[in-house]
């Protein structure tokens, strides 16, 4: 007997369309054979510094130890967040990536005949983790690119178990304040976990954005999530947390697989965590290549979207797919967010300064082609 194997998938995920990764510098090269050392990607918001020296050594250590199951309960790395993040540590969940983090969340909270609310031009993951396991996804229209916190309050209803926001967010950069934060906070029922999602937090220190973690003690609905993917520069070895009442990280911890974090990433986590050094450097590159990306668009007479993040949208007041395609042609990788609901626009991750100049140098070309 042969069954149509999509029609038999759950509703929820027959909706879902497969999450699109930023395209491989390998693949572009192959396609129109170019030399991959000469492609420039900045198209999936990951740290052009490299990884920080003493997360490669710390790697290199850990190497000997490939035999062996990592630790399960990542001890070590949860001390120091735990120390560094004022929690307790049965308060830390780890996660293979944030990504993993969200997962737990909708699989422990959510399932069919309930939903999570997040916002229109929110990040792809929120989606597909709410439809995989069978829940309603509801989007809540955007304000100024950003997130309408009050109608999203509004859109909660007996049925919602989670609230994603992010902050800042991702694909739009856009971020709201510490009043609208505590504001939200306050009036979420308290059946309603709220997942504060920072993936992008490190890089926008000094701002009025607010640190997630000032919530936690007064919120038991509340999640923050975090990574090393980012500023931490450790995208590759899939490494995030979430901060959260011990109660929510014990039913997490339930729904986890058991060595979700593997060895490498929870040694090369503890010395990037330690590495200020590093976190400033990456903080500093992106600070002065956001400047120098604007001060292009402003050259090339194009507006932006103000972001808080390692990235930017660049509107370009025009369908944005034939500039994509012209700038992988000159061997520039970036973003195409039409699948997020922004068709004018691209996203561009903060790269070197070299390779920002690269990125907009191609732009210039591929604008006047027409
Ligand atoms: C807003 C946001 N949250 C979470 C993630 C997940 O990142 P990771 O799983 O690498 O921690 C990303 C990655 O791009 C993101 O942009």
């Amino acid at each position: 007997m042969s069954g149509n194997f999509l029609a038999l998938a759950q509703p929820g995920v027959q909706q879902l369309s497969p999450y699109v990764p930023g395209k491989p510098v390998d693949e572009l090269a192959r396609e129109l054979d170019l030399d991959p050392a000469k492609i420039v990607k900045l198209a999936s918001n990951e740290n052009p510094l490299g990884a920080s020296p003493k997360a490669l050594a710390a790697i290199r250590e850990e190497l000997a130890e490939l035999t062996r199951y990592p630790d399960g309960n990542g001890f070590a790395l949860k001390s120091l967040l735990a120390e560094q993040c004022r929690v307790d540590l049965n308060q830390v969940t780890l996660g293979n990536g944030s990504n993993d983090i969200l997962e737990l969340v909708a699989r422990a909270y959510l399932a069919p005949g309930l939903n999570a609310v997040f916002s229109e031009h929110a990040f792809a993951v929120y989606p597909i983790a709410t439809q995989a396991v069978g829940a309603q996804a509801k989007v809540v229209p955007a304000k100024d690119w950003g997130h309408d916190l009050p109608a999203m309050l509004a859109a909660i209803d007996t049925n919602t178990r989670v609230v994603f926001i992010a902050n800042p967010n991702n694909p739009t950069g856009t971020w709201f304040g510490a009043e609208a934060l505590d504001e939200f906070l306050q009036d979420v029922p308290e059946h309603v976990l709220v997942v504060l999602d920072e993936a992008y937090i490190e890089y926008a220190e000094g701002s009025d954005l607010p640190d997630g973690l000032d919530f936690l003690a007064a919120y038991p609905n509340l999640l923050v999530s975090r990574t090393f993917s980012k500023a931490y520069g450790l995208a590759a070895l899939r490494v995030g947390y979430g901060l959260s009442t011990a109660v929510v990280a014990d039913v997490l911890n339930r729904v986890r697989q058991p060595f979700n974090v593997n060895s490498l990433a929870l040694a090369a986590a503890c010395a990037a965590l330690k590495d200020e050094e590093y976190l400033a450097q990456s903080r500093q590159l992106n600070e002065s290549g956001m400047q120098q990306l604007q001060a292009g668009f402003r050259e090339l007479g194009l507006s932006w979207i103000e972001s808080k993040g390692n990235f930017i949208c660049v509107d370009l007041a025009q369908v944005a797919a034939p500039i994509f395609q012209g700038l992988l042609r000159e061997g520039v990788i970036v973003r195409p967010v039409a699948n997020y609901g922004m068709p004018n626009h691209l996203r561009v991750t903060i790269g070197l300064p070299a390779e920002n100049s690269r990125f907009l140098e191609a732009l210039r070309k591929v604008l006047a082609r027409g």
